[in-house]
């Protein structure tokens, strides 16, 4: 569970840029939930995500996740908990090393220092397995340079490389607004069964309304820094994408 109470971020305090980005959120996102944000350019979106991931400390307020509090962690040691998926596809992998190597490196990411993982048959089997599931092919493919690869190829390994350990939260900011329409929903579906397989607890930043539509448990609508609209279950079942679209409106 993510708990946010009274949070703030101001840019730029006390100067004539300032910039009230996050203005009083109160958010409790429950274990499991995957939460859709909408909301115009400059709504606060992803500085709200950058402060759950700790890449942005908030000028007040709290955040926690699992009871323990975060708010002041540096994001390097929240992330055993927290994988990030962004809008651009090269910033989740390293593109000179192959699929292989970056599944290995995923696999150690949050181990203790020094730990290695040696390739051997096993653990390519399993990285084998693992990307069959995402029917591209690339499974036949797994010595080639990740940086080879198209964007939304390379989207669908990074979704499937953030699940590798234990992490609970999953941060998506726009994963799928770089790509073809095809390649968006590979990347949105594979997003989506994943969080039902292992349980995550799932933020999704998105600009598509029909994918804010089709997927999430639950949906809020972000303006100047504020929730205005905030949708769950049989209420976000039962909203139209018309109804989105007038939110815009
Ligand atoms: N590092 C920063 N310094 C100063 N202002 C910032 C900084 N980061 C964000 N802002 C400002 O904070 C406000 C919210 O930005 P944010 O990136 O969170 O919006 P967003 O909802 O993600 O927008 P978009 O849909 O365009 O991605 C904007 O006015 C932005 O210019
Ligand atoms: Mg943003």
């Amino acid at each position: 569970m993510i708990n946010i109470t009274n949070l703030y971020k101001v840019f730029n305090p006390g100067r004539p840029n300032v910039v009230n980005a996050v203005n009083g959120v109160n958010l409790e996102i429950k274990t499991g939930e995957f939460l859709v944000i909408v909301g115009a350019n400059g709504s606060g979106k992803t500085t709200m995500l950058d402060m759950v991931a700790g890449s942005v400390l908030p000028t007040t307020g709290s955040i926690s996740i699992d009871d323990e509090d975060v708010t002041r962690l540096a994001d390097y040691r929240r992330s055993k908990w927290i994988a990030r998926v962004f809008q651009n596809p090269s910033s989740g992998t390293a593109s000179d090393l192959s699929i292989l190597d970056n599944f290995r490196l995923a696999a150690i990411r949050t181990k203790p220092k020094g730990l290695s993982i040696g390739v051997n048959d096993t653990f390519k089997n399993q990285v084998k397995e693992k990307i069959s599931t995402l029917g591209l092919g690339l499974e036949n493919k797994i010595t080639q340079q990740m940086g080879t690869l198209s964007g939304g190829q390379r989207q669908a390994l990074t979704l499937l490389m953030s699940v590798m350990d234990s992490c609970k939260v999953l941060l998506l900011d726009e994963p799928a607004a770089a790509l073809d329409p095809r390649s968006a929903d590979i990347v949105m579906r594979t997003a989506d069964e994943l969080i039902k397989d292992y349980r995550l607890t799932a933020i999704l930043v998105t600009h598509s309304l029909k994918d804010a539509y089709n997927y999430g448990s639950r949906i809020i609508m972000m303006g100047e820094g504020q929730i205005q609209k905030d949708l769950e279950g049989e209420s976000k079942q039962a909203l139209k994408q018309n109804d989105l679209f007038a939110w815009f409106s």
